[in-house]
């Protein structure tokens, strides 16, 4: 067992988190406000973008296979490395998610 630190970017919290524990356990662990829902890799709430750093995340379903390059499903995600990684970011796949493009065609079908 391998232990990491990771860095939240403009938080000033850092944790330590091993490469056999998820990201989000470690989290909840130390109080950290990191959101999340389904704990199963579907529904993105507790994505970050990896500023630096790598992470494993097989089981991470909600990301098309570029985004798993780029953000951390944090439920599913073990470190590889030491991590920075900013919580505030969402893949373009969330958008997906939550219906983007409703909000639009109601404008539309308004005008
Ligand atoms: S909590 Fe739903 S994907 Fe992590």
């Amino acid at each position: 067992m391998t232990d990491y630190t990771i860095e939240f970017v403009g938080t000033g919290e850092t944790i330590t988190c091993s490469d056999k524990e998820t990201i989000l356990s470690r989290c909840l662990e130390e109080g950290i406000a990191q959101e999340y829902s389904c704990r199963v890799g579907m529904c993105l709430a507790c994505s970050a973008e990896i500023v630096e750093g790598e992470v494993t995340q097989p089981a991470a379903r909600g990301l098309t296979e570029a985004e798993a390059e780029s953000y951390a499903l944090t439920c599913m995600a073990r470190p590889q490395s030491d991590l920075k990684l900013d919580r505030g970011e969402y893949p373009p796949s969330i958008d997906d998610e939550l219906g983007a493009g409703g909000a639009d065609e109601t404008a539309a079908a308004d005008d």
